[in-house]
């Protein structure tokens, strides 16, 4: 049946008795997930992305509002401790999430925290190395894997536990452009395998993305809608200190120029489709 996630006017503070509300971290969220979405959530720095991560996998409890997983609220430990094997989180520094002395080991230690037999075990973790491109390391030291291949064993170390949902906050920021192109490659495909895809960055080129998108600012939820929606206002995201992709700005320009393309576009492909057309 999947996991679905809802907020329900969820506040959240680190100091709730000691500040005023309007810093509080999160501010009157509601939201909702649907599994097997690809949605991403942008805010600059500061803007309470990381808060509202820990929030959705039960890190972090609401000072205020309702958290539920398909429409049960998360109450007891027991409930947490089931969320946190159906909702994992990769990090943004692959070097923090690495405890073990060699690949294999590293997964398994997450597997053996959950009480998964050895003979599961030898059946998963082969599957899980495979699926992000690592077969063939089991043996090396996790320290001498590249940044990418780091974040590729915390995927699977994640993917190991069978999620319904992996959240990556701020994880291809410390990549190369090439470990980075490998992970967003690599949700693309968790997504189409059904798994729920919330990645959080402050970068819009990568939210588009998603088929959802998300803004928050100081706390709170500007906008949330579809990626092709929002491609066609981008120029809004700028009052809330993000960049508008180059493709959207590039449009612009051409248009302004004189150039016959739409008014309004839905994606970088539909423009470069346009440029070839009217080339
Ligand atoms: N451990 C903490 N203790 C107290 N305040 C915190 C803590 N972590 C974050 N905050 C505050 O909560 C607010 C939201 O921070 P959060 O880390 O969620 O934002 P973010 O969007 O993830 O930022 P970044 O882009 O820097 O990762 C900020 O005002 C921040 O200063
Ligand atoms: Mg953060």
């Amino acid at each position: 049946m999947g996991t679905e996630i809802t907020l329900k006017d969820v506040w959240f503070h680190y100091y709730p008795q000691t500040e005023s509300r309007e810093n509080w971290a999160v501010q009157n969220v509601s939201l909702d997930f649907q599994q097997g979405e690809y949605v991403s959530i942008i805010g600059s720095n500061g803007s309470g992305k990381s808060s509202l991560a820990c929030l959705l996998n039960g890190l972090f409890i609401p000072t205020e509002g309702a958290f539920c997983i398909n429409g049960q609220p998360i109450t007891t430990d027991q409930d947490r401790w089931e969320l946190k094997r159906r909702v994992g989180m990769i990090f943004q520094n692959p070097d923090n999430q690495i405890v073990a002395p060699s690949v294999v080991d590293d997964i398994a230690f997450g597997l053996e925290n959950l009480g998964v037999s050895r003979e599961e075990m030898k059946y998963r973790i082969p599957l899980v190395l495979e699926q992000v491109g690592l077969s063939g390391l089991e043996k090396k030291e996790p320290h001498h894997l590249s940044g990418g291949q780091k974040q590729r064993l915390a995927i699977a170390g994640i993917l190991a536990m069978q999620p319904d949902v992996i959240i990556f906050d701020e994880s291809t920021s410390m990549l190369d452009p090439d470990g980075r192109k490998h992970i967003l490659r690599l949700m693309d495909e968790l997504h189409k395998s059904g798994i729920t895809i919330i990645h959080i960055t402050h970068q819009a080129t990568e939210a588009f993305l998603a088929e959802r998108l998300i803004v928050i600012h100081q706390g709170r939820i500007m906008m949330d809608q579809s990626s092709k929606e929002l491609y066609a206002n981008a120029t809004l995201l700028d009052q809330w200190g993000l960049d508008v992709p180059i493709g959207i700005l590039l449009h612009q320009a051409l248009r302004d120029k004189g150039w016959k393309l739409s008014e309004k576009m839905e994606s970088e492909e539909q423009l470069v489709s346009e440029l070839w057309t009217s080339m």
